[in-house]
């Protein structure tokens, strides 16, 4: 089990090219599930939770080729279950998009309800409710049994009663092979949504209207082989953005889309930092000191939650008081203690974090408590005094690719050493 080794206090210099997102590659490769040929994916980052995906795909009979380091083929021609083993998909929050790919193709689906990172309750009643209304019986227990009753799936109205992503993406793809027509209406914006509409009609569907909160998609018989192009990561660039603010420095962060950064760069320079957009690039440069602000999480275009942590660790630092509403997930200010341990003063009254910017971060050993928690600290951790060692970081592992080499490579003193597990006194991973 790795730890991060941070010695912090030097502004970052340089360029960092963005991987492909998270958040697309882990709803695009079961989406591959449906697909009655072979695809090519590029831009697959690297990252664990692609990995397990790959493996749950292997043993339901996929055939899965890494072509280079970001691309893969894929070919589901051959497909002999629809169950996948209980041990794998537990490991992984957006194995629920498995239920979606293999309900709509194949009529049925089996599986193990999901595990991932712990931020409050993650429900799934809204893609259970989007299955039966195109015509699937489904029972949850351990395992969420799902079959479409006729053997195939019926086009129908679902309107969601909470923007989500998750059932958005998995009514879509139950949808795209179902007869007739239906509409999510409230669905969720986020680019990952429609870079899977983009996915799956390049192998043939007909979705219209990913990107608003109205998407029709009509259904088709089958899916093509092609090729698709997963979109940058829009948190990754985020989380990359942040760090250069906490110590200062000026980085080109290169391969995004600049329409996805807006929510983000307009806190940021309401903050005091230099951002200013180049084609696919966006230079930023923090030298000043950090102004206060107030920021409230929302589905896209909002400022998202998947940033809430990191920008928290930034204010943390700001003159003043700031104050952060998390507006997604109930139980999202879990890393708050491990900041506070760097000297952090944060109180939080339920949704809120009220945020006392200190002058700077002195390092400490902290935790990563979860995916975006641990970018935190990692951030923090790039500004403070002094050394900080972090701890579980296989939940940063999970969805960043390479993270320390792209810092190292811009000035970061950052290093990973390994440590027995025991040492660790870790439990539940994912
Ligand atoms: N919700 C329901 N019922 C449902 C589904 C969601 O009440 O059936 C609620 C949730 O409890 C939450 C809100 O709706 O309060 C939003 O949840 P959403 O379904 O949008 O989240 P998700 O699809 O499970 C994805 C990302 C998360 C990200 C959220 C919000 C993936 C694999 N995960 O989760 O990403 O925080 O959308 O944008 O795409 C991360 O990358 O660190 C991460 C946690």
């Amino acid at each position: 089990m790795n730890q991060y080794i941070v010695n912090g206090g030097h502004p970052l210099f340089g360029e960092i090219t963005i991987s492909g997102a998270k958040n697309a590659a882990v709803a695009i490769i079961p989406a591959a599930l449906m697909v009655d040929g072979v695809c090519r994916i590029e831009n697959i980052p690297q990252i664990s939770d692609v990995t397990l995906l790959f493996s749950i795909l292997d043993e339901l009979g996929a055939h899965v080729r890494v072509l280079n380091q970001h691309a893969v083929e894929i070919d589901s021609r051959h497909i002999h279950s629809t169950k996948p083993s209980l041990d794998l998909v537990r490991k992984i929050r957006a194995s629920y998009y498995l239920i979606g790919a293999l309900l709509g193709r194949f009529g049925e689906a089996s599986v193990a309800m999901p595990g991932g990172c712990n931020f409050g309750v993650r429900p799934i009643d809204q893609h259970v409710k989007g299955f039966k209304a195109l015509g699937a019986e489904v029972s949850e227990g351990n395992f969420v049994h799902a079959v479409a009753k006729g053997g195939r799936l019926v086009g129908a109205p679902v309107y969601m009663d909470v923007v989500s992503v998750g059932a958005t993406m998995n009514v879509m793809m139950a949808a795209v092979l179902a007869e007739g027509t239906t509409v999510i209406e409230n669905a969720a914006k986020e680019p990952h949504i429609v870079d899977l509409a983009n996915f799956l009609n390049s192998m043939g569907a007909d979705i219209k209207g990913a990107g608003t909160d109205s998407i029709k998609i009509r259904g088709v018989e089958r899916l093509n082989g092609g090729t698709y192009c997963i979109i940058p990561d829009q948190i990754e660039a985020g989380t990359y953005m942040t760090a250069v603010a906490a110590t200062g420095g000026q980085l080109l962060i290169k391969n995004i889309i600049p329409k996805h950064m807006e929510c983000i760069s307009a806190k940021l320079m309401e903050m005091g930092v230099y951002v200013e957009e180049i084609d696919d690039t966006l230079l930023v440069r923090r030298s000043g000191p950090l102004k206060r602000a107030n920021v409230k999480t929302q589905p896209y275009p909002g400022f998202p939650t998947d940033m809430q942590p990191q920008i928290a660790a930034v204010m943390a630092l700001a003159e003043g008081t700031s104050m952060v509403t998390e507006a997604v997930w109930n139980n999202r200010f879990r890393y708050v203690d491990e900041l506070k341990r760097l000297g952090a003063k944060i109180q939080v009254d339920g949704r809120v974090a009220v945020i006392e910017g200190v002058d700077h971060f002195e390092g400490a050993p902290v935790q990563a408590c979860d995916l975006r928690a641990g970018a935190a600290m990692v951030v923090a951790a790039l500004a403070a005094h002094g050394t900080t060692e972090i701890s579980h970081v296989v939940y940063i592992e999970r969805g960043y690719e390479d993270l320390v080499g792209k810092l190292r490579a811009v000035g970061a003193d950052i290093s990973v050493i390994d440590v027995p597990d025991e040492e660790m006194g870790m439990e539940n991973i994912g």
